[in-house]
């Protein structure tokens, strides 16, 4: 499948034409310097890509389709606030959420890091009032527990951070309990509600749009719990008890939230792109906003290098272009994201919302039909759990798939013998398996035998992320890194990364079902929706005889 009338992308296709038949295991043979070619480092992060199926010329090659795709100049539109996101008229300016103090950036005559520091100011306010325990609950003891209402990016982003910095939380505050709820159907809070305190809860109800039924159905069951627990009047409860992370102050004063408790957002910044905003207010309350600030100056400098470093040693620019040489040249359209760090627990799902709501399109920025693969199919888990999971696939099955190891170099300085050599164990697995899903085994295989059943091909490229250590300031750039490599994909697929229309149409069904489902009426349905639907109201009727 091709992109036509691009010279460097047809240049590609016959130089993969050529090297496909080439094994890693002889690549490493043949060339004993491969690792210095095609490791690249910047700051406290190295990507070594000498374990994908590459040579010289693809990377020259795959350069050369950057620059035929102006990739440099949608950098600079991107960075300028240009409106990159054309099906909605709208900048994507979450680069502006981890701009320094005294920065500045135009977007509509304004100058939105301004703004931005404001409403950052508001929130480091609320955080240190309930951070100091002077943030009362309706019997006026201070907040000890705080649930995060949201979803997908109202909630991956902060959740994976919370998750990865917990060591971080600061020692001279009030320790707070941080859950996150996202689940529609209520059974996070089922679980969750009996073991908190409602007197000493505050409940963040976080979203853009404030209108996603998930997170207003979760936020409104808990508004009874509370209610029915304290006996005080919803007015008291919504001042004592929610706090709104959104861009609609409206809809969230509406519902309940005052003005002075709410934290404000903006369209140009995307659920997916907003973790650095006031939706990272779970982040700053579980590691302190000095933290958070690391946070975004980690992913501030990457997001300079990015915008600086030439295109041959641009860490997002090089792992984008790794992803579009497998996805669209070697026909792998599988991705696994495996950190070798438990903190990194979330990220793979983080990744998941990040890469495939952004690039999980078929429609060019044109509106037309496009007839070559864009994002692959991504999941993950940490990968030490996951060779016990599903590495059987990636090591002898049928799928090729892209691997991303991901681990930090260094930790657990100073913590004690066991943990160090846990470290190292974690290190030698992570090189171990991208060393023999690259190499294979040694063995031909055989073709009688159990030994024909023991055989690795090897050749699964992968690359290899490792940061000097995980700390605030890495995970920003981490994070930062993927970001700008979604949206270098994006410009090389010729899409938009920053609109999500995909999701749209499944909310007005299940809107439409929902009345139905009340009124036991399946007109005009498909007969397995009827179906079902009919079954469920016997099911229900038989519940309650
Ligand atoms: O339905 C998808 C989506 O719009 C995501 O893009 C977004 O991150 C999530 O829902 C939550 O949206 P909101 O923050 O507006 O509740």
């Amino acid at each position: 499948m091709a992109m036509t009338g691009i010279a460097a992308w047809v240049e590609l296709q016959i130089h993969a034409e050529e090297f496909k038949g080439a094994h890693l295991k002889d690549l490493f043979e043949q060339d004993a310097k491969r690792f210095e070619t095609f490791s690249f480092s910047y700051d406290k992060y190295l990507l070594d890509l000498s374990k994908q199926r590459i040579n010289q010329q693809t990377l020259n090659n795959l350069i050369d389709l950057a620059r035929q795709q102006e990739l440099p100049s949608w950098i600079e539109r991107l960075f300028n606030a240009d409106k990159v996101n054309d099906s909605e008229q709208r900048a994507a300016l979450h680069m502006a959420l981890r701009q320094p103090k005294g920065a500045s950036l135009q977007h509509e005559g304004k100058d939105v890091v301004s703004d931005v520091q404001a409403s950052l100011a508001k929130m480091q306010i609320l955080v240190e009032q309930i951070q100091n325990a002077q943030w009362r609950g309706y019997d006026g003891r201070p907040i000890s527990s705080v649930v995060n209402i949201g979803v997908g990016g109202s909630s991956l982003g902060p959740l994976m951070v919370c998750d990865a910095l917990e060591k971080y939380a600061p020692a001279d505050t009030v320790t707070l309990d941080v859950h996150f709820v996202s689940s529609m159907d209520g059974s996070e809070l089922e679980k969750l509600l009996p073991k908190l305190d409602p007197a000493t809860t505050l409940f963040i109800v976080a979203s853009k749009t404030f209108t996603t039924v998930d997170t207003l159905a979760n936020a409104n069951t808990a508004r009874e719990w509370l209610l029915a627990a304290s006996k005080q009047p919803v007015e008291l409860i919504n001042q004592h008890h929610f706090i709104a992370a959104t861009a609609s102050p409206s809809a969230a004063e509406s519902w309940g939230v005052p003005i002075s408790h709410q934290l404000l957002l903006w369209d140009w910044v995307g659920g997916r792109y907003s973790l650095w905003s006031v939706i990272g207010m779970p982040i700053a309350l579980k590691v302190g906003m000095a933290q958070f600030r690391e946070l975004l100056q980690g992913a501030h400098q990457m997001d300079k290098h990015f915008r600086q470093a030439p295109l041959a040693s641009n860490l997002p620019v090089l792992l984008g272009l790794m992803g579009v040489w497998n996805i669209n040249f070697l026909g792998i359209h599988a991705h696994a994201i495996l950190p070798y760090d438990g903190r990194l627990a979330q990220f793979p799902a983080y990744l998941e919302q990040l890469e495939m709501e952004s690039n999980g399109k078929s429609v060019n920025r044109d509106g037309q039909r496009i007839a070559y693969r864009t994002c692959p199919v991504l999941w993950g888990q940490v990968g030490s759990n996951a060779q016990h999971a599903f590495y059987q696939l990636l090591h002898q099955g049928t799928e090729p798939v892209m691997c991303d190891f991901i681990t930090p170099a260094v930790r657990y300085d100073g913590e004690g013998d066991e943990l160090q050599k846990q470290h190292q164990l974690s290190l030698a697995n992570c090189l171990a398996q991208s060393r023999l899903l690259a190499l294979g085994d040694s063995r031909e295989p055989e073709s009688d035998g159990a030994s024909k059943f023991k055989h690795y091909d090897g050749n699964q490229p992968s690359t290899t992320l490792m940061l000097d250590a995980l700390t605030p300031e890495t995970l920003g750039g981490l994070i930062a890194l993927y970001e700008h490599k979604v949206f270098v994909q994006s410009v090389i697929w010729q899409i938009n990364p920053f609109d999500q229309w995909g999701v749209e149409q499944g909310k007005k069904v299940a809107t439409s079902l929902l009345t139905q489902l009340g009124s036991g009426l399946g007109d005009g349905l498909d007969a397995s929706t009827d179906g079902l639907l009919r079954h469920i109201q016997q099911q229900t009727r038989g519940a309650g005889q």
